[in-house]
């Protein structure tokens, strides 16, 4: 009977790959079509404008083109054409490339902005005019959507670059300066940085950088500050992330996020979740050694993930300047997972557009190819920068975005990437497992992934000149004999041999090595491997992922809440599709039981929000504190922290848009409700709450809102 069974399937998969459908897509949780889970996918970061012209017809004319790509502020000519052909001639496919993220593709500025002596263009795509077009330079609608159909055909998601932050640079002295940071909805104009009834912009000056609330609500640099407390504004940016979803995009990478209002972004992820969920990660700049809580908040609570810069620089300080050692390393994954509430869906990576390349002239390319390798087999969601594989080097903007040199698949490290990037879909432990340290000095780290009884472990030496002899070594790979995943492929790394209760026999790791011995067995009982989104109202559809949940129908929970018959929309042994209940807001754990009513372990910190959400400014006027005491809100709804004085909202902001003793906070409400609420006084002393009744007001349907209230005290 087992044979049979496994001969149809075989049969099946044949009929699959003869009709061109890749039996990747059989298995939910690693197919193209699942939107919500990116862990096992390896990212492809491109900067549209300097992969490859595949359409010369699109290129700029004039001052803004520079064909021979020398000047690097200029536009290049590369295009979502260019992409696809790369897609098509199987470049990206044979490095084990599933996922690309592409530079903001709207509507930019097409005039040249003359910055010390040097002309600049929009070719980055940072320099927004409308949201609803796309990028002359980059192609056409119809292109888009082909490069998108390309994609999907090779199993390649397609990630966007969103930056709703700001238009492009202006003066609010000089309308003549670029295009004035002009907003356009599809064609129709709606604000100018200089001309400005409506307010669509921040006119506070520039950022110094010195506060969250600083570089929120003023210019970073001399880009246009959008107020996404204008209703026009949030209601443009709902329309405008809705054609891209509509185009079919699978992620979003959103700009600045740092310098946004959390409570906006969390209102945009709860419509992006609701309406069609896409794996969405920010961009939290952080400089080396910087762990900053509010980073950890915003990842946690925003519905969105975060490029992981705390792992790229520590990968950066460890491989690449030697300013840190294989025990700093182990100590940052230690931290950030039980900083990150989702580690797993955070993006690694190891360079950028905004940091100088990792590959130095003349350094040892074993060093990169450390980098990726452990990229590449931790937790977290790797994106490689293109051309890290053809070892480009360039210490800043505009020389790390160089045109890409080369599509050779022949260097060390293209055939690295295309060795381990396939596990991440074959091996669980590598796209979802728990990280355990094994083995570390300062040059040597042995970690070990893990997932149900799926392993996977990399040792690395990062010592070029000197072994290490290794004894001690314990792991959970069953007894046996492991061939280094990564032999023959030139880099020192050696076999192993597991004895009974996993003791490893003495070897020595060779200078430079990394070597890899994974095992992975099938999981019968229901075992969770991802949720996805993490964030939703009841009624929204969500992605659960893992092993063993069978092939019928049994019993998701949200908490203690149980979901059966048509609220479990699909059912697979990997991937359940299943409705939000209507139960109480809040933080839940979600677990599942199987038709054999066998049930899974927790996946914590699902978050229940009220219902639909909108933006509400909440101010507070004469709310005079004293040294130490700042003020936070509380109401009873549970996005207000439920009449919380543990844990209310805030510190509020007091500088910027209002100033003390004016105090102000920009919070995701549930929309059309009635919300009563009150600030209150905290310091180490004990809370003062605010004296008098209740504020009440009514949330919007739709749109933003501002409340301005006096401190009753
Ligand atoms: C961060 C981007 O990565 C950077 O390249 C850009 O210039 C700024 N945000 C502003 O959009
Ligand atoms: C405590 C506050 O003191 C009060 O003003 C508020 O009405 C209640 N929480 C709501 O339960
Ligand atoms: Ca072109
Ligand atoms: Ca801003």
């Amino acid at each position: 009977m087992k044979t049979r069974k496994r001969f149809f399937l075989s049969l099946i998969s044949l009929v699959m790959l003869a009709f061109g459908v890749s039996p990747a897509r059989a298995t939910s949780d690693t197919g193209v079509a699942n939107k919500q889970n990116f862990n096992t996918d390896v990212i492809y970061q491109i900067v549209t404008d300097r992969l490859l012209d595949g359409n010369a017809v699109n290129n700029p004319a004039g001052a803004s083109f520079s064909a021979d790509c020398s000047q690097r502020k200029l536009y290049c000519g590369g295009d979502w054409k260019g992409i696809q052909n790369k897609i098509e001639d199987g470049y990206l496919t044979g490095m084990g490339i599933t996922a690309i993220w592409i530079s903001q593709p709207v509507e930019n500025i097409t005039a040249l902005i003359n910055y010390s002596g040097v002309d600049n263009t929009a070719y980055h795509g940072y320099w927004a005019r409308d949201f609803k077009k796309t990028n002359a330079a980059f192609g056409s609608f119809t292109d888009f959507t082909n490069l998108i159909a390309a994609a999907h055909l090779k199993n390649i998601k397609v990630i966007i670059d969103f930056a709703p932050n700001h238009t492009s640079p202006a003066s609010q002295t000089d309308a003549t300066f670029a295009e004035n940071g002009k907003l356009y909805d599809n064609g129709t104009y709606l604000s100018s940085y200089t001309t400005d009834p409506g307010v669509f912009f921040h006119h506070n000056g520039g950022t110094d950088f010195s506060t969250l609330e600083n570089g929120i609500y003023k210019n970073l640099f001399d880009l246009a500050d959008l107020d996404h407390n204008n209703a026009t504004v949030d209601t443009y940016f709902k329309s405008a992330i809705k054609t891209w979803l509509d185009l079919g995009i699978d992620g979003i990478r959103w700009d600045a996020v740092k310098h946004m209002p959390f409570g906006w972004q969390k209102n945009m992820m709860a419509y992006v979740n609701g309406y069609k969920p896409v794996f969405s990660f920010g961009e939290w700049f952080l400089s080396p050694n910087e762990v900053d809580p509010a980073n950890h908040y915003f990842a946690n609570k925003s519905g969105m993930s975060l490029l992981d810069f705390e792992f790229a620089q520590k990968v950066r300080q460890v491989f690449k300047d030697g300013s840190d050692d294989m025990t700093g390393l182990n100590t940052m994954i230690t931290d950030t997972a039980s900083q990150y509430a989702q580690v797993n869906d955070q993006v690694t990576f190891i360079d950028n557009h905004d940091m100088a390349r990792f590959q130095v002239a003349g350094a040892n390319n074993r060093k990169l190819e450390q980098a990726l390798a452990f990229t590449l087999l931790s937790r977290g969601v790797p994106a490689i920068y293109y051309g890290t594989e053809q070892y480009m080097t360039g210490t800043g903007d505009p020389d790390n975005r160089a045109r890409m040199t080369s599509f050779s698949t022949a260097t060390t490290a293209y055939k690295l990437i295309s060795k381990l990037a396939p596990l991440r879909k074959a091996n669980p432990a590598v796209a979802y497992g728990t990280t355990t340290q094994r083995w570390v000095n300062s040059n040597v780290l042995i970690f070990e992934r893990q997932f149900g009884t799926s392993v996977a472990v990399a040792a690395i030496n990062r010592d070029l000149v000197n072994a290490t002899s290794i004894t001690g070594f314990y792991t959970a790979l069953p007894a046996g004999s492991y061939t280094d995943v990564l032999s023959g492929q030139g880099l020192n790394g050696n076999d192993i041999t597991v004895g009974s209760g996993g003791a490893v026999n003495n070897f020595t790791l060779a200078a430079g090595a990394v070597a890899v011995w994974q095992y992975t067995a099938a999981i019968t009982a229901p075992t969770i491997a991802h949720v996805g989104p993490m964030m939703g109202k009841p009624g929204n559809t969500i992605a659960i992922d893992g092993r063993g949940f069978g092939a019928t129908k049994g019993t998701v929970y949200f908490g203690a809440t149980a979901v059966t018959g048509a609220g479990i929309a699909s059912w697979e042994d990997t991937e359940i599709k299943v409705t939000v209940p209507s139960i109480a807001p809040g933080v839940v754990a979600v677990s599942v039981k199987s038709a054999a009513l066998v049930t899974s372990g927790a996946y914590n910190n699902f978050e229940i929000l009220t219902g639909p959400q909108v933006t509400v400014r909440f101010v507070v006027n004469n709310a005079n504190t004293v040294s130490g005491e700042n003020i936070y809100l509380t109401g009873d709804k549970y996005e207000l922290a439920n009449w919380s004085a543990a844990t209310p909202l805030g510190p509020l902001f007091n500088q910027v848009v209002y100033q003390y003793p004016t105090w102000y906070s920009d919070v995701s409400v549930p929309a059309s409700s009635v919300i009563s609420f009150k600030f209150m006084k905290k310091s180490a002393g004990p809370t003062v709450w605010e004296g008098g009744s209740n504020h009440t007001f009514t949330s919007p349907a739709s749109g933003t809102a501002t409340v301005i209230v006096n401190w009753q005290p």
